[in-house]
Parts: C-alpha cells; structure tokens; sequence
C-alpha cells in the first residue's frame, strides 16, 4: 500500500503492480512507444565501464590517476569546472541524470504509470538505503532533506515547558530553528554547548555535552557533519553516553550520506536526518530520516494522510501525500553507483584528499585549520582562514584563475568565518595544489 488517494490495500503488501512484477512492468515499457534504450545503454555502459576500473585497479593503488579520472568522466561537469562544494549541493553521475530522466519521461508521457506503477517500487530504494546505512528497512522514512527530517523529529516530541535539548553552538539553521520554535511555542529550554576550533578529542566534545544535562533533558540534536568546521561528531560515543542518562540522540548528518561509511546500528542513534543530493550524487528533493525501532512510538508523525495510523513502523512518517517518483529512482541510482565504487574506498579516497589538503594548508604561512585533524573526527570538508586575508577572496581568486569552486562558511564574530573545501572522491591532487598555489599567493600579499 501507499499512504493517501483513498487506497484501501492493507499496509506493506510491498510491489504489487495490479498483478505486473517489476520485471513485467519493464518490458511493458520497452514494448511500448516509450523505449528508453538510449538512456539505459548509457547508464549501461558507464556500469561496465567501473567493472572493468574495478577489476584493474583493485585497491586505492591509483591515488591521482586512472582509476579516479576513470569515474570523474562518469559525471557531467560543465568543461573544466572543479566542484569543491559538495556541502552545498554535489554533482549528479550520469546514471543518476539518466534514471530521473526515464522516470519524469514517463510522467510527461504516460501519467497512468505514475500512479498505477511507479509508488510501488518505492520500497527497493528504502532497502536498498537501509542496507547502505546498516539499519532494518522499517527503520527508513524517505523524506524530502535533512530539515524536514530534523522536523519530523522536533515536532513529533512531546516536551513539556521546561523540558531542555542539548545542542553545539555550530547547529545549522535548518537543524537549531525548529527546536527556537518548539522553545517560542512550547516553552522548551535550549542548552548550547561550545565545539572547539578545532574539536582535538572525542572525550572533549562527549564531556562537554555530559555536562549539560540534567534531568529535565530530553534529547540531543547534535550536527553530525558540523558545516562551520567539517568536524564529524563522535555520535556513537555519544549515543552511548545519552542513552545510559535515559536521553534520545537525533543526529543531522546533512552530509554523511555518500561521504562516510556508516553504520546505525553500531551508531545506535535514535534519529538521523540525511541530504543526499550533497555527497551520494541524488537530485535535490529527496532525503533520509532513520528512525531506530525503539524510538518510533517516541515521535507523532507531523505530515499525515490516509496511513498514518496503519502503519506499524517508520512509515507512518511518510503519509505525505503525491511524491515525485523520479527521485526515489535517482536514489535508488546512486546508492547502486557509489556501492559499485565501494563504500570503504569512496571513505578512505575522501579522507586521503582532506589530509593532503590540510598537509598543504599547514605549511602556508598564517593558516588556522578549523577541521580536526583526526580522521576518526573529520571527513571531507574542511575549513581554514588565513590570518589577514578574507575568505571571500580567496573563493574568488580559485574561481577565476582555476574554475574551482569553493565557498565561504562561519561567522565573523564567532572567530569560524573561512573558507570551507569539500574533497569528494572525483578530485584531484592536482585541483588540491591549485586550490593551495591560490591560498599561497593571497598569504603572501596580506595585509
Ligand atoms: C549540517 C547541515 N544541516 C542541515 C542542512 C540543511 O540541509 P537541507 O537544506 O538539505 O535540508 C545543511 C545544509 O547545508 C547542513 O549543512
């Protein structure tokens, strides 16, 4: 079943097609006018194409040459522009691009498909992402972003006048202004602990954390991928010591999702909020909200249509009304191109450009690097200023000069303003010494 259009099918009869398999519904399609070969032998053929990259460069004995160049030609890069934004929205694959395409074709051309056919195989995308992330599928509410999972997860709580959140004083709008509304609305108590510049130990962050709670907490909303600094918080630490005083974790991870291997159930965090469309390669529009199974019955749901109230797990967190289809498929296409790379080495090839980049900044006369150093705390972004050089410049300069794009990120009075660098799996040593060549040149004509 499906939430809404009055459908009254029993909850999770899974993909029935009114009597079409998957397998038939494909070739339905192919026979019809709506041959979309074109689009499948592409994608085809870039699958074949990481095969094969696979088989002759087995581990990450490639650091700066084929394999990578090999997968880089499988995005769709404007000529020559060097993406290190990834925090703010990545790039599409071309298999990605391919798949939302057949399916917003099939809204243009066949609406009856879309909502006869299409709903159905939502449910091997929430699979298939609950595999990537290590939890059970009933676990997985697709929702729309990070915020609207932080949403879900604010609203849903009943906390009374006086009830207290945890949270870092690096929280990202999207994560810190739903709980100032609850705190407006509902009398909550918001308590914010400081982060380091850099954070230089896991016991530093989960003992400041410790320390503010009381018996009136509730839960703590921490950033997992913190956007100011790149720091990855320890949330299975974390998590740990939370759940021992009897508090719930939520985690946003606007970032993790295709950046980091990671694990929920070795996590074991109560919420966790995604936005793939930075880092795994989906469009914008579609995202993750991991709810553990013991903390379910802990939050309503905040959307709802018909469903809501059948359900028994975390879908009745997704009773939202007509989806666009298109985008779980583009998910469900990106999960299966970054599983053909590889988790791990995606992880390890991420983390490897961060650490010759933060090499690289440490040598440059009047760097502060924000972004631990520690590979267990940190990932792919990193954030640094130079002292007596505004960050803005600098995210001018490598634009013009190398088509290279980086952004500013913090605040001024807040000591973070710098400069932030995303180090996805498709860059270069190369593109990372012109970044550095750019930084160099600034320091050297400061004021
Ligand atoms: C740490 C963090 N949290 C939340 C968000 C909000 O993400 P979205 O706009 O996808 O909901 C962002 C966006 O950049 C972010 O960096």
């Amino acid at each position: 079943m499906s939430c809404g259009h009055g459908d009254n099918r029993e909850a999770g009869t899974g993909a029935d097609c009114g009597g079409l398999t998957r397998r038939d519904f494909f070739k339905y399609l192919a026979g019809s006018a709506l041959t979309l070969a074109a689009l499948d032998n592409a994608t085809a053929a870039v699958y074949q194409s990481i095969t094969s990259l696979n088989q002759k460069y087995i581990g990450d004995d490639s650091p700066d040459g084929l394999y990578w160049d090999g997968i880089r030609r499988h995005f769709l890069f404007e000529d020559g522009l060097v993406m290190m934004n990834n925090g703010t929205v990545g790039p599409m694959p071309k298999p990605v691009f391919n798949t939302l395409m057949r399916y917003f074709k099939i809204q243009a051309t066949n609406p009856y498909d879309v909502y006869n056919f299409l709903p159905t195989f939502r449910e091997e995308t929430r699979t298939k992402l609950a595999a990537f992330v290590h939890a059970s599928p009933e676990e997985i509410v697709l929702t729309h972003n990070t915020t609207e999972g932080i949403n879900f997860v604010t609203a849903g709580l009943d906390m009374k006048e006086g009830d207290e959140v945890v949270v870092s004083n690096m929280e990202h709008p999207g994560a810190i202004h739903p709980w100032r509304l609850k705190e407006k609305r509902h009398g909550i108590v918001i308590k914010e602990v400081p982060l380091g510049l850099p954070t230089r130990s896991v016991d530093e962050v989960v003992g400041s954390v410790a320390a503010a709670i009381t018996p009136r907490t509730k839960i703590l909303s921490l950033g997992h991928t913190v956007f100011i600094t790149g720091l990855i918080s320890p949330l299975k630490e974390l998590s740990r010591m939370a759940h021992e005083k009897g508090v719930l974790v939520l985690g946003d991870s606007a970032h993790g999702l295709g950046m980091l291997d990671m694990n929920m159930k070795e996590m074991g965090i109560d919420f966790f909020a995604s936005s793939p469309y930075k880092w795994m390669g989906a469009p914008t529009g579609i995202g993750l909200l991991f709810i553990r199974k013991e903390a379910q019955d802990k939050i309503w749901p905040t959307i709802v249509t018909g469903g809501w109230d059948v359900y028994k797990d975390a879908r009745k967190f997704e009773c939202h009304g007509q989806d666009a289809d298109a985008l779980i498929f583009a998910l469900g296409e990106a999960l299966d191109f970054q599983n053909a790379i590889g988790r791990r080495r995606i992880e390890r090839r991420i983390k490897t450009l961060a650490a010759y980049l933060k090499k690289g900044l440490r040598e440059v006369p009047g760097v502060k690097i924000h972004t631990p150093e520690d590979p267990y705390l940190s990932g792919g972004l990193t954030a640094f200023s130079v002292e007596g050089v505004d960050p803005a410049r600098i995210v001018d300069y490598v634009r013009e000069k190398y088509n290279l794009v980086v952004r500013t990120i913090g605040n001024r009075d807040a000591g973070t303003y710098g400069v932030r660098v995303s180090t996805h799996y498709y860059i270069t040593t190369k593109d990372i010494d012109h970044l550095l060549e750019g930084v160099r040149t600034l320091a050297a004509h400061r004021t």
